[in-house]
C-alpha cells in the first residue's frame, strides 16, 4: 500500500511523512533523497558527461531502505545518506532531477521497493507520474512567504548565515523549476486531498492528515 504527499518546497512534506510514519507505523520513502544521491554520484564521479551517466546508470547501484522513519541511502553497496544534504549536492540536484533518464531510473527503484510493505512517499510526482493509482493522495501547499519563513528559521538554527529575502528567492525559484520543467513537473494530482498549511501548527496538519488517512484505509 501507498500513501502520498506531493508539493512544493517547504510546504513541510517531509516532516510530516515522517511523523505520519511514526504514528501509523508506515514505511517512510524519501523520494528526493533518491534524486539527491544520484546527483552525489555524479559529482563524486568528477561530473562526467551527463548522457553517458544516464546511459550507465544501472550500474550506480542506487539503493534505499527504509526502518520506520530512517530512510537511507546507498550507491554501489555505500551508505551515503549523510552526504546527500550538503549546499553542493543541492545546488546541482536539479541538473540530475530534470532528466528523464534519472527519472525513470528513480521511479523503477521506488516502485519496487514498495511493493512488499506499507509505505508513505514524499515529492513532487508520486501521485502524478509514479504512483498514478497510490491507495490515497495529498498535496501539501503554503503560502510562498510562510514556505520560505519556514526555512529560513530552519537554516538560522542550524547557524546558516543567510537573510530571509535570500531564502525567499531561492524558494521561488525551485517552485518555477519544479513546475516548468519538461519531465513531470510538480502539480496536483486531480484526486490528491489538498492540505493547506499556512498558518496551521506541525501538530495540527499532522492530526488533519492522520484523521483523513484513518478513516480512508484501513491501516
Ligand atoms: O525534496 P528535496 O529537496 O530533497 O528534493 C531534491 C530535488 O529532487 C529537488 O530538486 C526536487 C527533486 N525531486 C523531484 O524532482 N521529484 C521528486 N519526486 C522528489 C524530488
Amino acid at each position: 500500500m501507498i500513501i502520498v504527499i506531493d508539493g512544493p518546497a517547504g510546504s513541510g512534506k517531509s516532516s510530516t511523512a515522517k511523523e505520519l510514519a511514526n504514528r501509523l507505523n508506515l514505511k517512510f520513502l524519501d523520494s528526493g533523497a533518491l534524486y539527491r544521491a544520484l546527483t552525489y554520484k555524479w559529482l563524486e564521479a568528477g561530473k562526467p558527461e551527463k548522457q553517458l551517466f544516464f546511459k550507465n546508470l544501472p550500474s550506480v547501484n542506487l539503493k534505499a531502505s527504509s526502518d520506520g522513519d530512517q530512510f537511507s541511502v546507498e550507491i554501489g553497496g555505500e551508505d551515503v545518506t549523510g552526504f546527500i544534504r550538503t549546499g553542493r549536492v543541492s545546488e546541482h540536484v536539479s541538473e540530475i532531477a530534470t532528466a528523464k533518464q534519472a527519472r525513470s531510473y528513480v521511479n523503477s527503484v521506488m516502485r519496487d521497493m514498495v511493493k512488499h510493505d506499507t509505505f508513505i512517499a514524499d515529492g513532487r510526482d508520486l501521485g502524478t507520474a509514479v504512483f498514478p493509482d497510490a491507495d490515497l493522495k495529498f498535496y501539501m501547499d503554503a503560502s510562498i512567504e510562510e514556505r520560505a519563513s519556514r526555512r529560513f528559521e530552519e537554516m538560522k538554527s542550524k547557524q546558516n548565515d543567510v537573510s530571509y529575502s535570500e531564502v525567499l528567492e531561492n524558494v521561488k525559484m525551485r517552485d518555477h523549476t519544479d513546475q516548468n520543467r519538461k519531465a513531470d513537473p510538480l502539480r496536483k494530482a486531480e484526486d490528491a486531498i489538498r492540505i493547506d498549511t499556512t498558518g496551521k501548527t506541525f501538530e495540527e496538519q499532522v492530526d488533519e492528515m492522520s484523521a483523513i488517512i484513518k478513516s480512508k484505509l484501513t491501516i
